[in-house]
C-alpha cells in the first residue's frame, strides 16, 4: 500500500509537528509514502524532504508544486532537488525519474505541472497568486509574457510525461501517475465546487490533460489513476473508463493522508 499526501506545506509547522505527521504516515505501515506536491517552500524543502524520509523509513517518492519554488527559482530550485536525491537512496523526485515499478505490471510516473494559463479565462482572468511574487521566472512579468511563461512549464511537463509514458505503456497494465497541478477542468474542485474559468487557468494543467488523454485511448487495456492535488479540495473524476483522477483535499496547518492506494499481493516464490 501507497500512503498519499497532497499539499502538506511542512513550512507551516514547526518540528514537532512535523515529525508527528511523518510518525503518523510511518504508523499506517505503507511500503511508500506519494507526495503530490506543494511540500514546503524552496528555504526548506531539501531539509524537510529529508527529515520526513528519515522518520517514514520508506521510499518517498515525490512531485514538486508550485509552493516548492516559492522564494527562489524553477531552475535552481530543480538542480538542488536533483542533488538532494543522489545522495538520498530513499527519495525520489519522479519528474527525474523512470518509471518506478511497484508490482509486476504496476508502474509509478510523475511530473511537477504547472497551472499552465490555458484553459478558463488565462487574458482577462483579474487573479494574481502569489507565484507571480515569489518565483523568479514568473515574477516582473505582464500577463502575456507571464501566460507565456505558464504555457513554457506545463509543455515541459507534458513532454517529460510523453517520455515517461512511452517507456511505461508497453510494460504495464496499471500506471499511476502523480502530478502537483489537475490536468483537467473536471477534476479541478476548488473550496467543493468546480473551478470557475477566472481560477482555472492557474488551476489546471492542460498540456498534461492532453497527455493522459491521448495516452488513455491509445492504450485502452491500460489504466491510468491520476493523483494530484493544489486546490486542496477533493474529488475523483472518471474522464475515460481507463482513466480517472484523483484530487486530494489539504488544510494549511494540518497536514493529513488523502488516502492510500492499494497494491496487489506481492508475488512471492
Ligand atoms: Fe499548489
Amino acid at each position: 500500500m501507497l500512503a498519499w499526501a497532497t499539499d502538506i506545506h511542512l513550512d507551516f509547522l514547526e518540528a514537532p509537528e512535523r515529525r508527528a505527521f511523518a510518525e503518523h504516515v510511518a504508523s499506517t505501515g505503507c511500503e511508500a509514502l506519494l507526495l503530490t506536491g506543494d511540500i514546503s517552500d524552496q528555504r526548506a524543502l531539501g531539509l524537510h524532504l529529508v527529515e520526513i524520509a528519515d522518520t517514514v523509513g520508506v521510499p518517498v517518492y515525490f512531485v514538486l508544486g508550485n509552493h516548492d519554488y516559492y522564494h527562489g527559482a524553477v531552475e535552481s530550485g530543480r538542480r538542488s532537488v536533483r542533488e538532494l536525491c543522489a545522495k538520498s537512496p530513499r527519495l525520489t523526485w519522479l519528474h527525474a525519474s523512470e518509471v518506478v515499478p511497484l508490482r509486476s505490471g504496476v508502474g509509478l510516473v510523475g511530473v511537477d505541472g504547472w497551472g499552465d494559463a490555458r484553459l478558463g479565462a488565462p487574458d482577462t482572468t483579474p487573479i494574481l497568486l502569489n507565484d507571480f511574487r515569489y518565483i523568479e521566472e514568473l515574477a516582473w512579468l505582464d500577463t502575456k509574457e507571464r501566460n507565456a511563461v505558464l504555457r513554457g512549464l506545463g509543455d515541459e511537463s507534458a513532454s517529460r510525461l510523453v517520455a515517461q509514458l512511452e517507456a511505461a505503456l508497453p510494460a504495464y497494465e496499471r500506471l499511476i501517475v502523480a502530478t502537483h497541478i489537475p490536468p483537467f477542468a473536471e477534476a479541478c474542485w476548488h473550496e467543493g465546487a468546480l473551478s470557475d474559468d477566472q481560477w482555472l487557468p492557474f488551476f489546471s494543467c492542460a498540456a498534461v490533460g492532453a497527455v493522459l488523454l491521448e495516452a488513455a485511448d491509445a492504450h485502452p487495456t491500460t489504466t491510468l489513476e491520476v493523483y494530484c492535488g493544489h486546490t486542496h479540495s477533493p474529488g475523483v473524476a472518471a474522464l475515460r473508463p481507463n482513466l480517472v483522477v484523483h484530487t486530494g483535499g489539504a488544510r494549511y496547518g494540518h497536514p493529513c493522508l488523502a488516502d492510500t492506494i492499494s497494491l496487489p499481493p506481492r508475488v512471492t516464490r
